[in-house]
Formats: structure tokens, C-alpha cells, sequence
């Protein structure tokens, strides 16, 4: 088993399987008993290049809730790599902490962290994968559903980090994910391969169209992002063109079977990539998925800080 959780990629069908299982049972336990202290005494380092809401609260919650305690690092103190080296913070971190938790703008960052660092560093996302919001999504899946094997997830959007982990996700667990994006916001030919030796393994499929209608028939959910991501500001108005017709509608479920799910990672550009109604019908599970990043991290945590490691 991987010490970080960086990509899901990096991971075996048997440890995603692992950290859904012990998702379900701790939401289970906090909402019957409340708090444990599995992790009293621990620490987490977080540092967040860029804004979050979600993840920040979730990982700090979820830390307090084990019975430990995160420090939120302010990323212009510590400065990654220009103040002093990422090796050197990773192996300074190490010495204190039981858990590295990053939201960088490079993958990089992410990857150099992990290389250097003797505790567990977790991808809180960075510009190409964001691996804890698909453990929620395939936790709140399995709750609507029962399962994950033989679903058909269609991605309509921008084939971007959010994208990425999420058909990681699919290719683990034999889902079908489709990805409906306008032409030349396809997923890279890198993440591709990965991706292609997972479905081949696992069964599934994955397929691409720059067709929305298309891409959302039979599916069993309709999951979406924004179009411009952080750090793609100066491309907002391209892309906002490009995307138009991608936006997850009224007119586009009524091409998708009735019972279809929707999904969003938050925080949504409403009356962008998704209209208001639709996040607010009852077929949209945002809410319950964003609930779900609290109870996927804890298990994150629980799996990769390992008590009495020291
Ligand atoms: N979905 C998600 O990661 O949200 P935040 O950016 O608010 O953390
Ligand atoms: N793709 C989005 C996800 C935000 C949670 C971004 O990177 O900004």
C-alpha cells in the first residue's frame, strides 16, 4: 500500500475498495457515537495554495473528530521551495507531524512532498488530480445506488483535475465513464494510459465524446465542475465560450434516464456549468457528496497515519 494517497492511480482496486468500506463505517459510528480518539495526539500539516472551503474544513473536522488536530500553515509563511527546499520542509514536517496534507498549483509540489517526506502526504488537490473528492463520490454512489460495478458515469465538463481522479475511480471499480467536453479540453494522453490499463484490467470503459446528449444517454449519473479551474483565470473567457453548450440543464437531463443522479465537486458557478433548478431537483447529490469528503478523508487518515508508528 502507497504511504500517500497522491492519485488513485497509485493505488490497487483493493485499497480504494478499502477506504470506501472504512468511509461507510466511520460515518456510521460518528453518527451513532460520535467522536473517537483513534488519532489523539496526531497532527496534520496543511498547506493550501490555493482557496478551499470543502477540504480545509473536512480534513481539520475530520482530525478533531479522531482526536488530533490539524495546523493550518499560511502557504506565503512557509513559502514551498523558495523560503528553503520542499525537501527540506518535508523532512522538517516529518519530525513533527503525522500527516502532510497539500493543495498545490503543480502536481509536482505534491509528488517532490511525497518523495521527501517519512509521513503520509495526501493530495488535497492540485492542478491535475483531486483524489479525496472521488473517495466521496464513490462513497456517495454506493449509498444511492448499492454500487459501483456496471455504473455509467458521464463527466460533462472540462477534462480537468476533478475528471481525472474521478475516472480513476471508475476504472478501479468497472464503472463506465464517459467524458462530454468540447473539443480540445479532452483528458491528457499521459492520464489516458493510466486510465486505459485500469478499464482493461477492471472491466468498465471509457469513452469521449464532445457531444453532451450523446455522452449523458443511459448514464446513472451526470457529474459536473467548473469550467474555468484555479489558476485558469486568464483563460475564462475562451473557455466559457468553448463550453456553452456542456451546461447541465434541464433540456440535457431530459437525454439522460429518468432516475439519473447529478453531481457537482462545489463550489458550483451556478448558471455556468450547471442551472439552478438542477441543483436544486432532488436527483442532485452535491450536498450529500460534500458531506461525504468528511467521513472519505477520515478514513484517508485513519488508513495512512499509522498509531504508535513512531
Ligand atoms: N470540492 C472541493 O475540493 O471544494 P473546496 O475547493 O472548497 O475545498
Ligand atoms: N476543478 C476545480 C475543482 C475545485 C474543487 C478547480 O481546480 O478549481
Amino acid at each position: 500500500m502507497s504511504q500517500h494517497l497522491i492519485t488513485l492511480l497509485d493505488h490497487s482496486r483493493d485499497e480504494i475498495e478499502g477506504y470506501l468500506d472504512l468511509s461507510h463505517a466511520i460515518k456510521k459510528e460518528y453518527k451513532t457515537q460520535g467522536a473517537n480518539d483513534a488519532l489523539k495526539g496526531r497532527t496534520a500539516a496543511m498547506i493550501f495554495e490555493k482557496p478551499s472551503l470543502r477540504t480545509r474544513v473536512t480534513f481539520e473536522a475530520g482530525m478533531v473528530q479522531l482526536g488530533g488536530a490539524a495546523i493550518n500553515l499560511d502557504p506565503g509563511q512557509i513559502s514551498l521551495g523558495k523560503r528553503e527546499s520542499v525537501r527540506d520542509a518535508a523532512y522538517s514536517l516529518s519530525r513533527w507531524v503525522d500527516a502532510i496534507v497539500a493543495r498545490t498549483f503543480s502536481h509536482t509540489l505534491v509528488t517532490e512532498l511525497a518523495r521527501h517526506a517519512s509521513v503520509p502526504v495526501i493530495n488535497a488537490l492540485t492542478d491535475l488530480h483531486h483524489p479525496c473528492q472521488a473517495l466521496a463520490l464513490g462513497q456517495t454512489l454506493q449509498e444511492h445506488r448499492g454500487k459501483l460495478a456496471g455504473l455509467r458515469l458521464a463527466f460533462v465538463g472540462d477534462g480537468n483535475n476533478v475528471a481525472n481522479s474521478i475516472a480513476e475511480l471508475a476504472g478501479h471499480t468497472g464503472m463506465h465513464f464517459v467524458l462530454a467536453c468540447p473539443k480540445g479540453y479532452e483528458q491528457s494522453a499521459e492520464v489516458v494510459k493510466g486510465l486505459q490499463a485500469l478499464f482493461t484490467k477492471n472491466g468498465g470503459s471509457y469513452t469521449v465524446t464532445n457531444d453532451a446528449g450523446a455522452g449523458v444517454r443511459g448514464a446513472d449519473m451526470i457529474y459536473t465542475d467548473v469550467w474555468v479551474s484555479m489558476g485558469e483565470e486568464a483563460q475564462a473567457e475562451e473557455k466559457s465560450r468553448h463550453f456553452k453548450p456542456f451546461q447541465v440543464n434541464a433540456e440535457l437531463l431530459a437525454k439522460a434516464p429518468a432516475e439519473c443522479l447529478v453531481s457537482h465537486c462545489l463550489p458550483a458557478h451556478v448558471g455556468e456549468e450547471i442551472t439552478q433548478d438542477v441543483m436544486d431537483s432532488a436527483r442532485c447529490v452535491c450536498f450529500d457528496e460534500a458531506e461525504n469528503r468528511l467521513h472519505a478523508q477520515k478514513a484517508v487518515l485513519l488508513k495512512l497515519v499509522k498509531p504508535g508508528r513512531r
